[in-house]
């Protein structure tokens, strides 16, 4: 199958020009002006972008967590993906405690199988290095999973203590991993969260509050120099203010590996949120907790200048109608977490490119690029080049979007952008030549992503076929 897109403005993160694309066996293998070629499928593209399919690097789909399992599985949170212009997304493998991380990556994969829309791969998340060995952790990057992470937040579920942060980032120095964290001090929020429903503050107002901003900043710092001790890369996941921004700029000034995301509701949901009446500010309850609203434009000038270097989104979906209500009397019991794999490129574009936050080779940066080159998928994946994964999204910069529940694909029964309307959206949607998304309609079945076995850190991923 070969196709040929014409006449479409192609940008990547480092070039913005007209040129046709041609497209074999799932595979860019020429870009050219007025390209003389037969094609089995030909794409008028002129007046559109012609944009590397977006890389999603933080994900949570079929996770058991909060008392309960994510709303979306594979299958509705990556077409909620497609159609959001998400061609790959890297997920959260949970180990099991006392059970090995082979046998966590199994059950991801298990999770997965038959039923996706788009590619995927897994990070390890880390909890428990007696009953997985530091052995068997070091097995995992041959199998693809090149990145560990380990939450400082959420004691007695997932936290690690300081010793573990920093015994398996030595390892991620040895084995070529990325190691990655979610820095929020839980020994303290933990003591906030008990004495906060002891004096009988339970509204959703009390997660923010009893998470506040600086002991995100202290727990980021700290992992940042243990892992300058340890001698590792690190990825700070979800980064929400300034004092986190601050550690990271402090880290990247002196050349440290560090790096840092934030995501898409960090940049549009504040604190304000949580008062909504009537239990509706349990939508926005998640951690690190929304901030007060002055971190925006904090974060944005974070991402235009490199001291973040991705937007991810987090997006660990649960049903409003029986899910976070199982908070309703005390917002320590609401499972954490909100939808968002649909949103984010219609919401970077409008809020950050047309409103002139972010250029659009920054755009593409920021959702695509960066998450491929750090976490082992470029050049097959993050770009438009030859020899490159046909991952393509033939964006209308002019098509009006309003954000929806009622229309959106993951199984959430709320938006957090709910009426939200955008100027920018995808037309075609396509992963490795094939079309996923056409006209808003779903065009592919699920079998058809794939996982893929990510390079170690600083390392390329080879293309799949020579061209
Ligand atoms: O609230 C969130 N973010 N839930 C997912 C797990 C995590 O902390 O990333
Ligand atoms: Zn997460």
């Amino acid at each position: 199958m070969s196709v040929l897109i014409e006449g479409g403005r192609i940008i990547t993160a480092a070039d913005d020009y007209v040129a046709d694309v041609f497209i074999e066996d799932e595979t860019i293998t020429q870009i050219g002006v007025a390209l003389d070629v037969a094609a089995d499928r030909v794409i008028d593209a002129s007046g559109k972008y012609v944009l590397p399919g977006c890389i999603d690097p933080h994900t949570h789909f079929d996770m058991p967590f909060g008392g309960t399992i994510t709303a979306d599985d594979f299958q509705s949170g990556q077409t909620s993906c497609a159609f959001g212009g998400t061609t790959c997304h890297i997920d959260f493998a949970n180990q099991t405690r006392g059970k090995s991380f082979s046998s966590g990556i199994e059950d991801w994969h298990a999770k997965a199988d038959g039923k996706a829309m788009i590619d995927y791969g897994f990070h390890i998340i880390v909890v428990d290095v007696d009953g997985g060995t530091l052995e068997d952790l070091a097995t995992l990057p041959d199998q693809g999973v090149t990145s560990y992470k380990m939450l400082m937040a959420y004691k007695n579920v997932l936290l690690v203590d300081d010793q573990t942060l920093f015994r398996v980032m030595e390892l991620a120095r040895d084995t070529g991993a990325l190691a990655m964290i979610h820095g929020e001090n839980g020994e303290v929020i933990d003591l906030l969260v008990r004495r906060a429903v002891e004096q009988g503050n339970l509204d959703p107002s009390w997660h923010a509050k009893t998470r506040p901003a600086e002991l995100e900043g202290e727990a980021t710092n700290r992992a940042i120099q243990i892992a300058h001790v340890a001698g590792c890369p690190l990825y700070v996941v979800h980064v929400t203010c300034e004092e986190s921004v601050d550690a990271i700029a402090r880290a990247r000034a002196k050349n440290w590996p560090v790096w840092g995301e934030t995501c898409t509701q960090y940049l549009f949901v504040d604190d304000t949120y949580l008062d909504r009446p009537g239990f509706e500010g349990a939508k926005a309850v998640f951690s690190p907790p929304v901030r007060d609203k002055r971190n925006q434009p904090i974060l944005w000038d974070a991402v235009r200048d490199d001291r973040l270097s991705a937007i991810s989104t987090d997006h660990c979906s649960f049903r409003m109608s029986d899910q976070k209500t199982l908070g309703r009397d005390n917002f320590a019991l609401i499972p954490n977490g909100a939808p968002g794999v649909e949103d984010r490129l219609l919401m970077i574009h409008h809020f950050g490119v047309n409103e002139g936050r972010i250029s659009l080779n920054r755009m593409v940066e920021l959702l695509s690029t960066n998450a491929a080159k750090l976490f082992g998928l470029y050049p097959r994946k993050g770009t438009i080049a030859p020899g490159s994964d046909a991952d393509i999204v033939i964006f209308d910069p002019e098509k009006e979007h309003t954000i929806s529940a009622k229309t959106h694909h993951s199984a959430a029964d709320y938006n957090l952008y709910e009426g939200t309307t955008v100027t920018g959206a995808p037309e075609i949607v396509m992963l490795r030549g094939n079309v996923l998304v056409e006209d808003g309609e779903l065009v592919a079945s699920p079998g058809i992503g794939q996982f893929v076995k990510r390079a170690r850190f600083g390392e390329e991923l080879k293309p799949a076929r020579a061209t």
